[in-house]
């Protein structure tokens, strides 16, 4: 029988995940089903141990239920542990494992798909919700030359930089917390949209002249052309989307599963033909 997994959320439905690990299994001929799971917003965890108690040997957890997830787990890996969020759960045994594989992921997709180098660079945050917090601590670990975080709500931003406080270290120039209007001259080299905005179809009130020569500006978003990378190309930047990074997210929870590491080439080439479609 084949081992089962699935992606839990609400809603779910519009979630790749399904599509992208079956493109694994086959390429690394691993004998798994993969289905997406509606928890109802108050039934996470009730969901969560059904799957379990019906032989599921693991979920992959997206909103609104990263922070249950982390709730849930008995044994957290370091990434979701400073992250607060869990996207991936294993189940063995009687025992719950949480990892993240976010922040991994987006640092892949940087690094190996966009061969963007991370070590020495100015790099700008914007967010300070649950998604920056996913990506923060793996970002760092690259060694940019510095890292901010810009929030509407500077609060916010300040309360994430104090959490990150002991990975600051890894940046020269360190973390720190600014609002929007303080950005104006400054100059970044990366610059990622890890805000809801582009959902809205809004794009955070970022000033003129931010983009470095030769930045890339990153939006977390898939599947679409948001406000923010249209800005971003009239501004001279290279432009991604973030489908690179749910694929490389999910070859990250595939692996600590099965133990293989499937080659993401091909998956993000399925998915970029089914959405020009
Ligand atoms: P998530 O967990 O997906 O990150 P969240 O916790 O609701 O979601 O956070 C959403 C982030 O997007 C926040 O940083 C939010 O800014 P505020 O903290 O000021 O609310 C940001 N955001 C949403 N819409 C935005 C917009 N139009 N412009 C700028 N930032 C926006």
């Amino acid at each position: 029988m084949p081992d089962k997994y699935a992606v839990i959320g609400n809603p779910v439905e519009h979630s790749l995940s399904p599509v992208i690990h079956a493109e694994f299994a086959r390429a690394t001929g691993q004998d798994i089903v993969y289905r997406s799971i509606l928890a109802p917003l108050d039934g996470f965890s009730a969901a969560a141990f059904a799957f379990r108690d019906d032989g599921g040997k693991g979920l992959n957890v997206t909103l609104p239920f990263k922070h249950d997830a982390w709730h849930l787990a008995g044994v957290r890996s370091g990434f979701a542990l400073a992250a607060t969020a869990v996207n991936t759960l294993t189940f063995h045994g009687s025992e719950i494992i949480g990892d993240n594989t976010d922040g991994i992921g987006l640092v892949r997709d940087l690094t190996h798909n966009l061969r963007v180098r991370l070590r020495g660079q100015r790099v700008l945050l914007m967010g300070a919700g649950g998604a920056s917090y996913g990506v923060v601590e793996p970002l760092l670990r690259e060694q940019p030359d510095l890292m901010i975080v810009a929030n509407r709500t500077l609060e916010k931003a300040i309360t994430l930089v104090a959490h990150f406080e002991r990975f600051q270290h890894y940046a020269p120039r360190g973390l720190a917390a600014r609002s929007y209007e303080a950005l104006a001259g400054e100059q970044f080299d990366l610059v990622i949209n890890a805000t809801s905005a582009s959902l809205a179809n809004a794009m955070p009130p970022l000033p003129a002249g931010i983009f470095a020569p030769g930045a890339l500006a990153y939006d977390m978003v898939y599947a679409k052309r948001t406000p923010f990378m249209a800005f971003a190309q009239e501004q001279g930047a290279r432009v991604s989307d973030g489908l690179g990074m749910l694929v490389e997210q999910a070859a990250e929870s595939f692996f600590i599963w099965r133990g293989v590491y499937p080659e993401t080439q091909a998956a993000i080439a399925l998915l970029r033909r089914g959405m020009s479609r």
